[in-house]
Protein backbone atom coordinates (compact mmCIF):
# COMPACT_ATOMS: atom_id res chain seq x y z
CA UNK A 1 0.00 0.00 0.00
CA UNK A 2 1.21 3.33 -1.01
CA UNK A 3 1.35 6.24 1.88
CA UNK A 4 -0.34 8.81 0.79
CA UNK A 5 1.03 11.15 2.43
CA UNK A 6 4.19 10.09 0.38
CA UNK A 7 3.51 12.70 -2.40
CA UNK A 8 2.95 16.22 -1.54
CA UNK A 9 0.78 16.48 -4.44
CA UNK A 10 -1.76 14.22 -3.13
CA UNK A 11 -0.64 15.16 0.59
CA UNK A 12 -4.58 16.20 1.40
CA UNK A 13 -6.91 14.31 -1.45
CA UNK A 14 -6.65 13.01 -4.25
CA UNK A 15 -8.50 16.36 -5.50
CA UNK A 16 -4.75 16.94 -6.75
CA UNK A 17 -3.62 15.99 -10.36
CA UNK A 18 -0.84 18.02 -10.76
CA UNK A 19 2.20 17.47 -9.08
CA UNK A 20 4.01 20.94 -7.41
CA UNK A 21 6.94 21.82 -9.20
CA UNK A 22 10.41 22.14 -7.10
CA UNK A 23 10.05 25.64 -6.65
CA UNK A 24 6.78 25.95 -5.23
CA UNK A 25 7.73 22.93 -2.71
CA UNK A 26 10.02 24.85 -1.62
CA UNK A 27 8.63 27.93 -1.18
CA UNK A 28 5.79 26.59 0.57
CA UNK A 29 7.62 24.07 2.86
CA UNK A 30 8.62 25.02 6.27
CA UNK A 31 10.00 21.58 7.65
CA UNK A 32 13.94 22.70 7.46
CA UNK A 33 13.37 25.22 9.98
CA UNK A 34 10.09 24.13 11.48
CA UNK A 35 11.43 20.45 12.56
CA UNK A 36 12.78 21.84 15.24
CA UNK A 37 9.28 21.88 17.14
CA UNK A 38 9.47 18.10 16.74
CA UNK A 39 9.29 17.49 20.47
CA UNK A 40 6.28 19.48 20.99
CA UNK A 41 4.65 17.95 17.68
CA UNK A 42 5.06 14.85 19.54
CA UNK A 43 3.65 15.86 22.88
CA UNK A 44 0.76 17.51 21.49
CA UNK A 45 -0.05 13.94 19.39
CA UNK A 46 0.43 12.36 22.67
CA UNK A 47 -1.53 13.97 24.57
CA UNK A 48 -4.53 14.33 21.88
CA UNK A 49 -4.01 10.56 21.20
CA UNK A 50 -4.84 10.02 25.14
CA UNK A 51 -7.64 11.94 25.12
CA UNK A 52 -8.87 10.24 21.98
CA UNK A 53 -8.49 7.00 23.71
CA UNK A 54 -9.77 8.11 26.87
CA UNK A 55 -13.64 9.12 24.71
CA UNK A 56 -13.63 6.21 23.24
CA UNK A 57 -12.93 7.68 19.71
CA UNK A 58 -9.73 5.28 19.14
CA UNK A 59 -9.40 2.10 20.58
CA UNK A 60 -7.58 1.10 23.36
CA UNK A 61 -5.10 -0.69 20.48
CA UNK A 62 -4.65 2.52 18.75
CA UNK A 63 -3.59 4.56 21.53
CA UNK A 64 -0.76 1.90 22.10
CA UNK A 65 0.44 1.74 18.35
CA UNK A 66 0.08 5.46 18.04
CA UNK A 67 2.49 5.83 21.57
CA UNK A 68 4.91 2.57 20.03
CA UNK A 69 5.15 4.58 16.98
CA UNK A 70 5.89 7.79 18.57
CA UNK A 71 8.52 6.66 21.02
CA UNK A 72 10.30 4.85 17.80
CA UNK A 73 10.48 8.25 15.92
CA UNK A 74 11.46 10.46 18.94
CA UNK A 75 14.33 7.82 18.86
CA UNK A 76 14.85 8.18 15.38
CA UNK A 77 14.99 11.80 15.60
CA UNK A 78 16.90 11.85 18.02
CA UNK A 79 19.72 9.90 16.81
CA UNK A 80 19.61 11.70 13.61
CA UNK A 81 18.05 8.50 11.75
CA UNK A 82 14.94 10.32 10.65
CA UNK A 83 14.43 11.02 7.27
CA UNK A 84 12.91 14.42 6.98
CA UNK A 85 11.53 15.16 3.80
CA UNK A 86 10.58 18.03 1.77
CA UNK A 87 7.80 16.56 0.19
CA UNK A 88 6.00 16.12 3.48
CA UNK A 89 5.99 19.97 4.13
CA UNK A 90 6.59 20.31 7.36
CA UNK A 91 6.89 19.09 10.87
CA UNK A 92 3.92 17.71 11.11
CA UNK A 93 2.96 15.76 8.15
CA UNK A 94 6.44 14.14 8.27
CA UNK A 95 5.79 13.13 11.67
CA UNK A 96 2.88 11.70 11.09
CA UNK A 97 3.72 10.15 8.05
CA UNK A 98 5.96 8.32 9.90
CA UNK A 99 3.96 6.70 12.06
CA UNK A 100 1.31 5.51 9.86
CA UNK A 101 4.34 4.00 7.95
CA UNK A 102 5.59 2.72 11.47
CA UNK A 103 1.83 1.40 12.66
CA UNK A 104 -0.42 1.56 9.94
CA UNK A 105 -4.20 2.30 10.30
CA UNK A 106 -3.52 3.94 14.53
CA UNK A 107 -1.20 6.31 12.72
CA UNK A 108 -4.28 7.47 10.23
CA UNK A 109 -6.69 7.96 13.00
CA UNK A 110 -4.62 10.55 14.99
CA UNK A 111 -5.47 13.57 13.19
CA UNK A 112 -9.50 12.30 14.70
CA UNK A 113 -10.58 15.94 15.57
CA UNK A 114 -7.49 17.99 14.79
CA UNK A 115 -6.27 19.67 12.17
CA UNK A 116 -3.18 21.35 11.25
CA UNK A 117 -4.13 24.51 12.08
CA UNK A 118 -4.65 23.77 15.85
CA UNK A 119 -1.82 21.37 15.53
CA UNK A 120 0.75 24.26 14.58
CA UNK A 121 -0.82 26.76 17.40
CA UNK A 122 -0.35 24.28 20.21
CA UNK A 123 3.33 23.32 18.73
CA UNK A 124 4.62 26.71 19.00
CA UNK A 125 2.95 27.71 22.14
CA UNK A 126 4.74 24.59 23.73
CA UNK A 127 8.21 25.30 22.16
CA UNK A 128 7.76 28.75 22.96
CA UNK A 129 6.94 28.16 26.47
CA UNK A 130 10.03 25.90 27.24
CA UNK A 131 12.16 28.22 25.89
CA UNK A 132 11.00 31.12 27.90
CA UNK A 133 11.91 28.82 31.01
CA UNK A 134 15.25 28.48 29.67
CA UNK A 135 15.62 32.91 29.15
CA UNK A 136 14.15 33.12 32.68
CA UNK A 137 17.03 30.76 33.89
CA UNK A 138 19.55 32.71 32.15
CA UNK A 139 18.00 36.18 33.38
CA UNK A 140 18.70 35.10 37.16
CA UNK A 141 22.10 34.25 36.03
CA UNK A 142 22.91 37.32 34.43
CA UNK A 143 21.59 39.42 37.49
CA UNK A 144 23.07 37.63 39.89
CA UNK A 145 26.82 38.31 37.86
CA UNK A 146 26.19 41.47 38.32
CA UNK A 147 24.87 41.40 41.69
CA UNK A 148 28.28 39.83 42.86
CA UNK A 149 30.43 42.21 40.28
CA UNK A 150 28.58 45.05 42.32
CA UNK A 151 29.22 43.61 45.77
CA UNK A 152 32.34 44.84 45.53
CA UNK A 153 32.15 48.45 44.56
CA UNK A 154 29.47 49.85 46.22
CA UNK A 155 32.45 52.29 47.45
CA UNK A 156 33.75 52.72 43.97
CA UNK A 157 33.43 56.06 42.49
CA UNK A 158 32.44 56.39 38.78
CA UNK A 159 30.94 59.76 37.62
CA UNK A 160 27.29 59.64 36.99
CA UNK A 161 26.10 61.26 33.97
CA UNK A 162 23.29 63.01 32.26
CA UNK A 163 23.72 63.61 28.81
CA UNK A 164 26.70 61.90 29.10
CA UNK A 165 28.54 65.13 30.94
CA UNK A 166 29.45 64.48 34.32
CA UNK A 167 26.23 65.14 36.65
CA UNK A 168 26.93 63.20 40.38
CA UNK A 169 29.14 60.69 41.46
CA UNK A 170 27.46 57.26 42.04
CA UNK A 171 28.55 53.94 43.19
CA UNK A 172 29.67 51.65 40.07
CA UNK A 173 27.22 49.08 42.48
CA UNK A 174 24.60 51.53 42.00
CA UNK A 175 25.15 51.51 38.32
CA UNK A 176 25.02 47.78 38.03
CA UNK A 177 22.31 47.36 40.07
CA UNK A 178 20.29 49.56 37.85
CA UNK A 179 20.49 47.06 35.06
CA UNK A 180 19.54 44.45 37.78
CA UNK A 181 16.09 46.67 37.96
CA UNK A 182 15.82 46.54 33.99
CA UNK A 183 16.79 42.51 33.95
CA UNK A 184 14.51 41.93 36.39
CA UNK A 185 11.63 43.40 35.36
CA UNK A 186 12.45 41.56 31.76
CA UNK A 187 11.93 38.27 33.86
CA UNK A 188 8.60 39.63 35.05
CA UNK A 189 7.52 40.49 31.34
CA UNK A 190 8.67 37.06 30.03
CA UNK A 191 6.39 35.01 33.13
CA UNK A 192 3.49 37.23 32.15
CA UNK A 193 4.05 36.50 28.49
CA UNK A 194 4.18 32.27 29.68
CA UNK A 195 0.80 33.01 31.58
CA UNK A 196 -0.96 33.70 27.95
CA UNK A 197 1.28 31.50 25.68
CA UNK A 198 0.32 28.32 28.15
CA UNK A 199 -3.22 27.93 27.13
CA UNK A 200 -4.53 25.22 24.70
CA UNK A 201 -5.76 25.69 21.03
CA UNK A 202 -5.88 22.33 20.12
CA UNK A 203 -9.45 21.10 20.25
CA UNK A 204 -10.27 23.96 17.57
CA UNK A 205 -9.76 21.87 14.44
CA UNK A 206 -9.35 23.70 11.72
CA UNK A 207 -11.31 27.21 12.59
CA UNK A 208 -14.79 26.18 14.06
CA UNK A 209 -13.90 23.41 16.54
CA UNK A 210 -14.81 19.74 16.06
CA UNK A 211 -18.33 17.52 16.09
CA UNK A 212 -15.74 14.74 18.09
CA UNK A 213 -16.61 14.70 21.75
CA UNK A 214 -13.28 15.93 22.52
CA UNK A 215 -11.89 16.52 26.24
CA UNK A 216 -9.97 19.74 25.87
CA UNK A 217 -9.27 20.46 29.54
CA UNK A 218 -7.95 16.62 29.65
CA UNK A 219 -5.32 17.27 26.81
CA UNK A 220 -4.52 20.85 28.51
CA UNK A 221 -3.61 19.09 31.81
CA UNK A 222 -1.82 16.58 30.48
CA UNK A 223 0.61 19.40 28.32
CA UNK A 224 0.83 21.36 31.57
CA UNK A 225 -1.72 23.93 30.37
CA UNK A 226 -2.67 24.52 33.37
CA UNK A 227 -2.83 27.90 35.82
CA UNK A 228 -1.12 28.23 39.65
CA UNK A 229 -4.16 27.11 40.90
CA UNK A 230 -4.23 23.83 38.48
CA UNK A 231 -7.01 24.86 36.61
CA UNK A 232 -6.55 23.45 32.52
CA UNK A 233 -6.17 26.67 30.43
CA UNK A 234 -8.08 26.50 26.94
CA UNK A 235 -8.45 28.82 24.22
CA UNK A 236 -12.17 29.45 24.07
CA UNK A 237 -12.59 30.34 20.50
CA UNK A 238 -11.78 28.35 18.18
CA UNK A 239 -11.45 30.85 15.32
CA UNK A 240 -9.05 32.96 17.80
CA UNK A 241 -7.10 30.13 18.51
CA UNK A 242 -6.13 29.00 15.11
CA UNK A 243 -5.51 32.55 13.55
CA UNK A 244 -3.89 34.54 16.37
CA UNK A 245 -0.23 34.81 17.11
CA UNK A 246 -0.25 37.57 19.87
CA UNK A 247 1.73 35.57 21.82
CA UNK A 248 4.61 35.09 19.58
CA UNK A 249 4.80 39.38 18.69
CA UNK A 250 4.35 39.79 22.65
CA UNK A 251 7.48 37.36 23.62
CA UNK A 252 9.27 39.18 20.86
CA UNK A 253 7.80 42.68 22.34
CA UNK A 254 9.56 41.51 25.56
CA UNK A 255 12.51 39.68 23.91
CA UNK A 256 13.33 43.01 22.08
CA UNK A 257 13.10 45.41 25.59
CA UNK A 258 15.51 42.88 27.19
CA UNK A 259 17.78 43.29 24.21
CA UNK A 260 17.47 47.24 24.32
CA UNK A 261 18.58 46.86 27.85
CA UNK A 262 21.87 44.68 26.95
CA UNK A 263 22.55 46.80 24.04
CA UNK A 264 22.56 50.35 26.72
CA UNK A 265 25.07 48.37 28.38
CA UNK A 266 26.66 47.49 25.45
CA UNK A 267 26.70 51.14 24.87
CA UNK A 268 28.11 51.83 28.15
CA UNK A 269 30.80 49.01 28.11
CA UNK A 270 32.38 50.43 24.75
CA UNK A 271 32.83 53.77 26.18
CA UNK A 272 34.20 52.82 29.09
CA UNK A 273 36.55 50.42 27.24
CA UNK A 274 37.84 53.39 25.09
CA UNK A 275 40.72 54.84 25.73
CA UNK A 276 39.27 58.27 26.56
CA UNK A 277 37.16 56.49 29.46
CA UNK A 278 39.36 53.76 30.36
CA UNK A 279 37.16 53.04 33.41
CA UNK A 280 37.28 48.73 32.62
CA UNK A 281 39.04 46.44 30.81
CA UNK A 282 36.60 43.23 29.53
CA UNK A 283 38.73 39.69 29.49
CA UNK A 284 40.33 39.25 26.47
CA UNK A 285 38.46 36.09 25.42
CA UNK A 286 35.30 38.65 24.41
CA UNK A 287 37.73 41.03 22.53
CA UNK A 288 39.16 40.92 19.58
CA UNK A 289 42.52 42.42 17.80
CA UNK A 290 42.64 44.23 14.59
CA UNK A 291 44.53 42.55 11.33
CA UNK A 292 46.27 45.51 10.86
CA UNK A 293 46.75 47.70 14.17
CA UNK A 294 48.67 45.68 16.35
CA UNK A 295 47.59 47.73 19.70
CA UNK A 296 43.90 47.22 18.80
CA UNK A 297 41.71 45.36 21.78
CA UNK A 298 38.41 45.35 20.27
CA UNK A 299 34.57 45.10 22.07
CA UNK A 300 33.02 42.87 19.91
CA UNK A 301 30.75 40.92 21.86
CA UNK A 302 29.36 44.31 22.99
CA UNK A 303 28.88 45.96 19.54
CA UNK A 304 27.26 42.78 18.50
CA UNK A 305 25.25 42.64 21.37
CA UNK A 306 24.26 46.26 20.33
CA UNK A 307 23.76 45.03 16.41
CA UNK A 308 21.95 41.71 17.06
CA UNK A 309 19.16 44.28 19.14
CA UNK A 310 18.23 45.79 15.69
CA UNK A 311 17.98 42.09 14.12
CA UNK A 312 15.56 41.05 17.21
CA UNK A 313 13.72 44.46 17.23
CA UNK A 314 13.32 44.17 13.71
CA UNK A 315 11.54 40.45 14.34
CA UNK A 316 9.14 42.35 16.35
CA UNK A 317 8.16 44.44 13.34
CA UNK A 318 8.27 41.71 11.19
CA UNK A 319 5.44 39.77 13.26
CA UNK A 320 3.84 42.30 13.82
CA UNK A 321 3.55 43.46 10.21
CA UNK A 322 3.03 39.47 9.58
CA UNK A 323 -0.41 39.76 11.40
CA UNK A 324 -1.62 43.37 10.34
CA UNK A 325 -3.08 42.02 7.19
CA UNK A 326 -4.71 38.61 8.12
CA UNK A 327 -8.31 37.90 7.98
CA UNK A 328 -9.75 35.27 10.11
CA UNK A 329 -8.66 32.37 10.48
CA UNK A 330 -5.84 30.50 9.65
CA UNK A 331 -4.31 31.78 6.70
CA UNK A 332 -0.52 29.93 5.70
CA UNK A 333 0.81 34.00 6.21
CA UNK A 334 1.44 32.51 9.60
CA UNK A 335 3.98 29.85 9.15
CA UNK A 336 6.05 33.19 8.53
CA UNK A 337 5.93 33.60 12.06
CA UNK A 338 8.97 30.49 12.82
CA UNK A 339 12.00 31.73 11.78
CA UNK A 340 11.89 35.22 13.39
CA UNK A 341 10.38 33.95 16.66
CA UNK A 342 13.44 31.02 16.16
CA UNK A 343 15.71 33.78 16.02
CA UNK A 344 14.93 35.97 18.32
CA UNK A 345 15.13 33.14 21.04
CA UNK A 346 18.29 31.93 19.89
CA UNK A 347 19.93 35.61 19.82
CA UNK A 348 18.47 36.25 23.19
CA UNK A 349 19.43 33.27 24.72
CA UNK A 350 23.05 33.42 23.29
CA UNK A 351 22.89 37.00 24.43
CA UNK A 352 22.14 36.66 28.00
CA UNK A 353 24.73 33.37 28.14
CA UNK A 354 27.71 35.57 27.18
CA UNK A 355 26.80 38.61 28.96
CA UNK A 356 26.59 36.61 32.45
CA UNK A 357 30.04 35.49 31.86
CA UNK A 358 31.33 38.60 30.32
CA UNK A 359 29.80 40.61 33.30
CA UNK A 360 31.34 38.53 36.53
CA UNK A 361 34.77 38.72 34.81
CA UNK A 362 35.47 43.06 33.80
CA UNK A 363 38.21 44.44 35.24
CA UNK A 364 37.72 47.53 36.57
CA UNK A 365 40.36 50.33 36.87
CA UNK A 366 38.78 52.55 39.81
CA UNK A 367 41.28 55.49 39.90
CA UNK A 368 40.18 56.30 36.20
CA UNK A 369 36.23 56.25 37.44
CA UNK A 370 37.01 58.69 40.23
CA UNK A 371 39.52 61.10 38.25
CA UNK A 372 37.35 61.76 35.95
CA UNK A 373 34.03 62.25 38.78
CA UNK A 374 36.62 64.49 39.98
CA UNK A 375 37.44 66.57 36.57
CA UNK A 376 33.34 67.34 35.82
CA UNK A 377 32.95 69.28 39.20
CA UNK A 378 30.78 66.10 40.11
CA UNK A 379 29.95 67.57 43.45
CA UNK A 380 28.60 71.02 42.75
CA UNK A 381 25.35 70.33 43.82
CA UNK A 382 26.75 68.81 46.87
CA UNK A 383 27.98 72.21 47.55
CA UNK A 384 24.74 73.90 46.94
CA UNK A 385 23.01 71.12 49.26
CA UNK A 386 25.39 72.32 51.90
CA UNK A 387 24.21 76.11 51.53
CA UNK A 388 20.68 74.87 51.42
CA UNK A 389 21.27 73.51 54.86
CA UNK A 390 22.82 76.66 55.87
CA UNK A 391 19.59 78.41 55.47
CA UNK A 392 20.12 79.45 51.51
CA UNK A 393 17.14 79.08 49.34
CA UNK A 394 18.06 76.97 46.56
CA UNK A 395 18.08 78.83 43.63
CA UNK A 396 20.33 81.10 45.42
CA UNK A 397 22.49 78.01 46.24
CA UNK A 398 22.55 77.36 42.33
CA UNK A 399 24.03 80.72 41.52
CA UNK A 400 26.33 80.54 43.96
CA UNK A 401 27.71 77.29 43.03
CA UNK A 402 27.99 78.24 39.26
CA UNK A 403 30.35 81.27 40.24
CA UNK A 404 32.72 78.94 42.74
CA UNK A 405 32.68 76.34 39.87
CA UNK A 406 33.66 79.03 37.07
CA UNK A 407 36.82 80.05 39.45
CA UNK A 408 37.57 76.50 39.74
CA UNK A 409 37.59 76.07 36.07
CA UNK A 410 39.84 79.26 35.93
CA UNK A 411 42.05 77.89 38.06
CA UNK A 412 42.00 74.84 37.40
CA UNK A 413 41.25 72.69 40.14
CA UNK A 414 38.40 70.39 42.28
CA UNK A 415 35.88 72.43 43.83
CA UNK A 416 37.44 70.75 47.29
CA UNK A 417 41.00 72.37 46.25
CA UNK A 418 39.71 75.31 46.73
CA UNK A 419 41.05 77.34 49.87
CA UNK A 420 38.93 77.94 52.53
CA UNK A 421 38.93 81.69 52.14
CA UNK A 422 37.93 81.42 48.65
CA UNK A 423 35.24 79.70 49.14
CA UNK A 424 34.08 82.26 51.65
CA UNK A 425 34.31 84.76 49.17
CA UNK A 426 31.19 83.48 47.54
CA UNK A 427 29.24 82.86 50.41
CA UNK A 428 30.09 83.86 53.91
CA UNK A 429 28.07 80.90 55.62
CA UNK A 430 31.23 78.55 54.18
CA UNK A 431 32.70 76.55 57.11
CA UNK A 432 35.14 74.24 57.25
CA UNK A 433 32.91 71.16 57.10
CA UNK A 434 32.46 72.27 53.56
CA UNK A 435 34.99 69.67 52.48
CA UNK A 436 32.94 66.43 54.06
CA UNK A 437 30.03 67.71 51.56
CA UNK A 438 32.28 68.84 48.70
CA UNK A 439 34.26 64.83 48.71
CA UNK A 440 32.83 62.45 46.42
CA UNK A 441 32.76 59.59 49.34
CA UNK A 442 30.61 62.10 51.38
CA UNK A 443 28.66 62.93 48.27
CA UNK A 444 27.85 59.23 47.52
CA UNK A 445 27.05 58.70 51.53
CA UNK A 446 24.62 61.56 51.51
CA UNK A 447 22.09 59.66 48.90
CA UNK A 448 20.93 57.87 51.44
CA UNK A 449 17.20 57.45 50.56
CA UNK A 450 15.60 54.35 49.14
CA UNK A 451 17.11 54.24 45.74
CA UNK A 452 19.88 56.41 46.16
CA UNK A 453 23.51 55.56 45.68
CA UNK A 454 24.91 55.94 49.24
CA UNK A 455 27.45 52.45 49.88
CA UNK A 456 24.60 51.61 52.95
CA UNK A 457 21.38 51.71 50.87
CA UNK A 458 23.29 49.88 47.93
CA UNK A 459 24.44 47.12 50.74
CA UNK A 460 20.92 46.57 51.79
CA UNK A 461 19.72 46.76 47.88
CA UNK A 462 22.22 43.90 47.49
CA UNK A 463 20.64 41.84 50.37
CA UNK A 464 17.07 42.02 49.27
CA UNK A 465 18.65 41.10 45.28
CA UNK A 466 20.35 38.35 46.47
CA UNK A 467 17.19 37.18 48.72
CA UNK A 468 14.94 37.36 45.76
CA UNK A 469 16.96 35.13 43.80
CA UNK A 470 17.74 32.45 45.81
N1 LIG B 1 3.31 24.57 8.38
C1 LIG B 1 2.09 25.23 8.68
C2 LIG B 1 2.35 26.48 9.52
O1 LIG B 1 3.42 26.62 9.96
C3 LIG B 1 1.19 24.29 9.43
C4 LIG B 1 -0.27 24.61 9.32
C5 LIG B 1 -0.72 24.35 7.93
N2 LIG B 1 -2.12 24.50 7.78
C6 LIG B 1 -2.67 24.64 6.60
N3 LIG B 1 -3.97 24.80 6.56
N4 LIG B 1 -2.01 24.66 5.49
O2 LIG B 1 1.53 27.31 9.73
Amino acid sequence: MTNQLDKKSQAWSALFSEPMSELVKRYTSSVFFDKRLWQADIAGSLAHADMLGHQGIISAQDLADIQRGMAQISAEIESGAFEWKLDLEDVHLNIEARLTQLVGIAGKRLHTGRSRNDQVATDVRLWLRGEIDLIGELLVELQKALIEAASEHTETILPGFTHLQVAQPVSFAHHLLAYVEMFARDAERMADVRRRTNRLPLGSAALAGTGYPLDRERVARSLGMVDAQGVAQVCHNSLDAVSDRDFAMEFTAAASICMVHISRLSEELIIWMSQNFGFIQLADRFTTGSSIMPQKKNPDVPELARGKTGRVVGHLMGLITLMKGQPLAYNKDNQEDKEPLFDTVDTLKDTLRIFAEMMGGITVNAAAMEAAARRGYATATDLADYLVKKGLPFRDAHEVVAHAVKTAQALGVDLSELPLATLQTFNAAIEVDVFEALSLQGSLAARNTLGGTAPQRVQSEIARHRARLT
